[in-house]
């Protein structure tokens, strides 16, 4: 695999390596020497001499043998020299730590950096970042603090002072790396090169990736929604908020995509998205640690009420199902609970629980197969020995840790801290907060489903693409960047959606008569390609009655959209059947900055506009994952029938977001399209395309 000699590598090239302790490029080479790497280790410097006992080669050039990674060092002026000299020397990955490109605007140069690697074959991983480290190589070719553990999450992160930052947590934490990797400005090397060598490194059991921009989102979501079936990935994203977007954007010079966007594709990935760093770490943490749970059905055993009645409340936010089968719970417990305790799930031993009480109930919900997973929760109290606590919940842990997850979440002073302090630096998932814990089980849940889900066979859908293809060459050979409502009516036809009946009338005469074999009631709409807001310029009239009205409304269509835009060349009117009211939806699809091709499904007027309820996922996608999609909406109950009202036509929404996602998957000239409104009616009843909106890139390419 092309990533392999990137994280082991068989020798190394320090350029820029200094003897000057206060620069990076010293800090690099230390680290290297220290993590234990076998390889060959060369420092590069013109000065030469010796850095910690090794000898400085002046030029790469003078190094015998194989260097499979070059780690640049040096300030930007002469970074592009320093790539010509890996290239001729065979190097396979550079490494590049210099700041001063893109994140600065300065992109022609790292576009020339990569343009010469790749024409020596050679990759890169940078610039603007911190290094990289690999427990596979035994290296770590960073300039961070060093002293890394060993152990198995990997993290991959676009912010370099955050992931400087995450090695002294990672320590103080006891959280062991299998790799911890800085992807900077991405400007070759990104996260979905990086996932799929990870997804096939034994040593790595959870990913962790804080991310600002995507890229190439259209391949990173291909690879992670295969890579999370076998191994949970979280996701850390920042510019969630408006400000937030703007800071990311300046900060590496890759624009944020739209949230809405990214935390939809991500979950069509089956990528668990953390709220802040501190949550995501905590989630790899657990996640590498615990076995995927049997089974779905958790207890919580708790010597206090409050905190398993918050357990309890935190267990239906994030997803875990509590046990409720009470006749097992109380023969379960029998032997294990005090007086007044509780065998409901939560368990309440009471506050008048002993240690080996606690010990018991523990036992019972660990050793019992109906029961899958054990929240223990603990409240200090005078009546339990705190001294052989921490003893007892390490032997606990040890009898199960390979079998079922358990999560600890103890609550008390000073000697309660210590123990927490203690036992999670030994490993074991002991927490303070009670969500918290009860959030890493839910992650580790969430991990489960997604690898026993079947992933979605791709569905065949049949589209007639030729003949759509030439509705939009001919706008494109007209010079427009959007279809007319008739050139939207025919490719809508096309995709064999319900459009209400509509004809071009040329003049008054055609248009009455049009209504006419239409049947009253009809709407009218100006076509012209100079008038895009057809509204706004005067240019519609709907529910029009009879002919007069029809008179009316014609001359009047005509004088508003002449007095909006004097030069407009006006092709005729639309005359259109009115359709029979419903619940309006919108349907759209388009080619994501980030992403590709994404599909978007939501309810009209007030649901989108005001609480922006929507479902994006990457295109194309079946029919299971478009249900999803309008499920996952909170307006869904909408369309299942509130208030009396009947239950509306999901399947044949369902099929309309297949087709276009299938459409602007496979029309990629296709920059935006939208049906709004998507009129939906009762089940068996179908939907109308009532408004269809498209939008083609610009012939030449350019938008
Ligand atoms: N080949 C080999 N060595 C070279 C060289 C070349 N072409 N050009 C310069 N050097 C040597 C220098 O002589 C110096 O060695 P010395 O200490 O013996 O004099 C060493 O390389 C470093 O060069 P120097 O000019 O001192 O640069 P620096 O250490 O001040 O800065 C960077 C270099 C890369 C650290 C700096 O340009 C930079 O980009 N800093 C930001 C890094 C960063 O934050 N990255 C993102 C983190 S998330």
């Amino acid at each position: 695999m092309e990533m392999r000699s990137l994280f082991e590598p068989r020798a190394i090239a320090v350029i820029g390596a200094s003897a000057n302790p206060g620069k990076i490029g010293y800090r690099i080479v230390e680290n290297v020497v220290r993590s234990g790497y076998r390889g060959g280790v060369f420092p590069i410097n013109p000065r030469g001499g010796e850095i910690l006992g090794l000898r400085v080669y002046p030029a790469l050039a003078e190094v015998e043998g194989e260097v499979d990674v070059a780690v640049i060092a040096i300030p930007a002026e002469g970074v592009i020299d320093a790539v010509e000299a890996c290239g001729a020397h065979g190097v396979k990955h550079l490494v590049v730590i210099t700041s001063g490109f893109s994140e600065v605007g300065n992109l022609e140069a790292e576009r020339r950096i990569v343009r010469l690697a790749r024409e020596h074959g050679m990759r890169v991983l940078g610039p603007n970042i911190f290094g990289i480290y690999s427990a596979a190589g035994s290296l770590d070719a960073t300039f961070g603090p060093g002293g890394i553990e060993p152990g198995s999450v990997a993290i991959v992160t676009q912010s370099g002072a955050l992931g400087i930052a995450m090695i002294g947590k990672t320590a103080t934490e006891s959280v062991g790396l299998s790799a911890l990797v800085s992807v900077g400005n991405k400007a070759d090397i990104d996260e979905a090169d990086l996932i799929e060598y990870l997804a096939s490194d034994d040593r790595t059991r959870a990913v962790l990736m804080y991310i600002e921009g995507v890229k190439d989102g259209d391949r990173l979501q291909g690879i992670l929604a295969d890579v999370t079936r076998r191994k949970p990935v979280v996701v850390i994203k920042a510019g969630r908020s408006k400000r937030g977007s703007m800071a990311a954007a300046s900060h590496t010079g890759s624009l944020a995509g739209a949230d809405e966007v990214f935390d939809s594709v991500m979950r069509q990935s089956g990528v668990l998205r953390a709220e802040s760093v501190q949550e995501g770490f905590s989630w790899v943490r657990y996640l590498a640690s615990a076995p995927l749970p049997p089974g779905d059905e958790t207890v919580i055993v708790t010597n206090g009420g409050g905190i398993g009645v918050m357990a309890t409340d935190a267990c239906e936010k994030y997803g875990v199902v509590l046990y409720d089968d009470q006749p097992v719970l109380a023969e379960t417990f029998s032997g294990a609970m005090p007086d007044f305790g509780s065998s409901k799930n939560p368990v309440d031993l009471t506050g008048q629980a002993t240690a080996e009480d606690y010990e018991r109930a523990l036992d019972a919900v660990l050793a019992e197969d109906r029961m899958h997973a054990a929240i223990a929760l603990y409240c200090e109290t005078a009546l339990f020995d705190t001294s052989r606590f921490a003893d007892l919940l390490r032997e606990v842990y040890a009898r199960y840790r390979e079998r079922k997850p358990i999560v600890f979440s103890l609550f008390g002073g000073g000697e309660i801290e210590a123990v927490i302090r203690d036992l999670r630096g030994e490993g074991i998932p002991v927490f303070g907060d009670v969500y918290e814990a009860v959030s890493a089980l839910g992650a580790l849940y969430r991990a489960r489903r997604r690898q026993r889900a079947r992933a979605e066979p791709p569905e065949a859908v049949d589209l007639p693409i030729a003949e759509i293809r030439r509705v939009l060459d001919a706008a494109r050979a007209d010079g427009r960047t959007f279809l007319l409502a008739p050139e939207a009516a025919q490719v809508a036809a096309h995709l064999g959606l319900d459009v209400p009946r509509s004809t071009l009338a040329r003049n008054l005469d055609e248009t009455v008569r049009a209504a006419g074999e239409i049947g009253y009631p009809v709407a009218m709409k100006i076509v012209s390609k100079d008038i895009v807001h057809k509204s706004d310029a005067g240019g519609v009239a709907l529910d029009l009655e009879n002919e007069d009205e029809v008179v009316d409304a014609y001359q009047a269509i005509l004088r508003s959209a002449r007095a909006h835009v004097p030069d407009a060349v006006i092709g005729g009117v639309e005359v259109a059947e009115m359709v029979r009211p419903g619940v309006e939806t919108i349907v759209g699809a388009r080619q994501d900055p980030s992403f590709g091709p994404v599909v978007m499904f939501g309810l009209g007027g007030v649901y989108v506009e005001v609480m922006k309820d929507v479902a994006f996922r990457a295109a194309p996608v079946g029919r299971a994952t478009a249900s999803e999609m309008i499920s996952d909406l909170r307006s869904y109950p909408i369309l299942l029938g509130v208030r009396g009202e009947s239950r509306k036509d999901i399947d044949a929404i369902a099929d309309v977001v297949v087709k276009l996602s299938h459409l602007i998957d496979r029309c990629r000239e296709i920059a935006d399209i939208e049906i709004n409104p998507l009129v939906v009616y009762d089940r068996g009843r179908g939907t109308r395309t009532v408004d269809m909106r498209i939008l083609i890139k610009h012939p030449k390419g350019v938008s």
